[in-house]
């Protein structure tokens, strides 16, 4: 049997280190023929002389001009359009795409066009281009596969259904760290309780946002997307313990869940085995004596999670407008520049500040985005989310 061709986009960071170890396990199944990185050059590295890909690409250009004279026969790319080029050349059938952030759009549109299916674990790109990334798909016959553990477990509970027969859609959610915690909490917290997150191993940006919630407001409308729900029909649940990993309700009042530990590696690996289930070693569920609860999310506190359901409900610009907002007040959380509560205030200011115009193509996206980070970014230099 022939091997899928496999391009991992974000190689170095927590998913697509989760995805090499899929693909070690499943080497008989999986080759990876391209790695994209941005910074970590002694991991990617590391993984070029596992797996032997015949291209990657750095978008750090010194790396990249090192990885030419250390692998004279790998083609390397690099710059901000390393990764994109990278999708353009690869003799690939699925592209993983796991870089963090709306840099991850472009090579994305790029797997789409060329009819790749596309593994997305990154949220932001669906946030800020849903649609026009969704047409796409379609146009181009490419297939979106969900990777982030919550859309994998509707994407699972739904197959041999039609959308018509769901009733709505339940997100689980862990809480994050600061699960239980009031406002007036908030406002103390530094980077690394946020950054530690009680269930899953993640990278930085995406940890942030478990701690606000938004990771559960961008989850949302990654569902609307992906599965073209109305927002009326997708709902949240705080599940701390993080086992059941999302419902479906369909409309005879049936639920189907899926559940497994908390580990990237089971939706990552149905993304690549899809349709078929491959065999997993790594996977114990033992759940004897184990208790599992469901809790309302606290809108009040975590009032990340309210700007991004109201976004969704907006429209397209100011889902454009919450996802740059929110990786501008992130990064500058995470840098030590304000504080954890001032994140939502920030994401508060830019969705006031929008005015919004109709997104016709991906450029318009890109200006939008460009737009709403330059508003961000003053908010930020004036503490205006304080
Ligand atoms: N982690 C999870 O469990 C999880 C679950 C569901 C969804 N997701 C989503 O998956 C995406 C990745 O999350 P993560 O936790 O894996 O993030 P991460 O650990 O921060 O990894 C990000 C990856 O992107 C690379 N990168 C950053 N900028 C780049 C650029 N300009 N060009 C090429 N590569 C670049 C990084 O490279 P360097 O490290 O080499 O700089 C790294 O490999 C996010 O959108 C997140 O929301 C993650």
């Amino acid at each position: 049997m022939e091997r899928k061709k496999v391009v991992v986009l974000g190689s170095t960071g927590s998913i697509g280190q989760n995805t090499l170890s899929v693909a070690r396990e499943n080497s008989d199944k999986v080759q990876i023929v391209g790695l994209a990185a941005g910074k970590n050059l002694n991991l990617l590295i590391r993984q070029i002389r596992e797996f032997r890909p015949g291209m990657v690409s750095m978008s750090d250009e010194d790396s990249a001009s090192l990885l030419r004279e250390m692998f004279p026969e790998l083609v390397v790319f690099s710059g901000p359009e390393g990764a994109t080029h990278l999708v353009e050349e690869a003799p690939a059938r699925v592209v993983v795409a796991a870089i963090s952030g709306m840099v991850g759009l472009k090579p994305i549109a790029a797997a789409i066009r060329r009819h790749m299916d596309v593994a997305l674990a990154n949220k932001e790109a669906l946030v800020a281009a849903g649609r026009l990334l969704m047409n796409l798909a379609s146009e181009h016959g490419a297939n979106i596969l969900p990777v982030d553990s919550e859309h994998s477990a509707i994407w699972q509970a739904l197959q041999g259904r039609r959308i018509g027969e769901v009733r709505r859609v339940i997100l689980t959610a862990s809480g994050g760290p600061f699960f239980g915690l009031c406002r007036e909490d908030l406002a103390q917290v530094t980077v690394d309780a946020a950054l530690s997150h009680p269930t899953w191993s993640m990278g930085g940006k995406i940890s942030i946002d478990s701690a606000t919630l938004m990771n559960k407001g961008l989850e949302v409308i990654e569902a609307h997307h992906l599965f073209s729900l109305p927002y009326e029909k997708i709902e949240v649940l705080v599940h701390p313990e993080s086992i059941v990993h999302s419902f479906v309700e369909f409309i005879d009042g049936s639920q189907l869940a899926q559940c497994s530990d908390p580990d990237m590696r089971v939706p990552i690996q149905y993304a690549l085995s899809y349709p078929k289930r491959w065999p997993s070693t790594w996977v114990k569920n033992s759940f004897a004596g184990s208790r599992f609860s469901f809790y309302e999310p606290d809108l009040a506190t975590f009032g990340c999670l309210s700007l991004a359901l109201e976004a969704g409900k907006s429209g397209d610009y100011h889902t454009v407008v919450l996802n740059a907002a929110n990786e501008e007040a992130v990064r500058a959380f995470l840098a030590g520049h304000i504080s954890f509560v001032a994140i939502e205030g920030i994401v508060r200011n830019a969705l006031h500040a929008a005015v919004p115009v109709k997104l016709n193509e991906l450029e318009d996206v890109f200006v939008a985005d460009e737009k709403a980070r330059a508003v961000a970014r003053k908010f930020i230099e004036s503490k205006g989310g304080a």
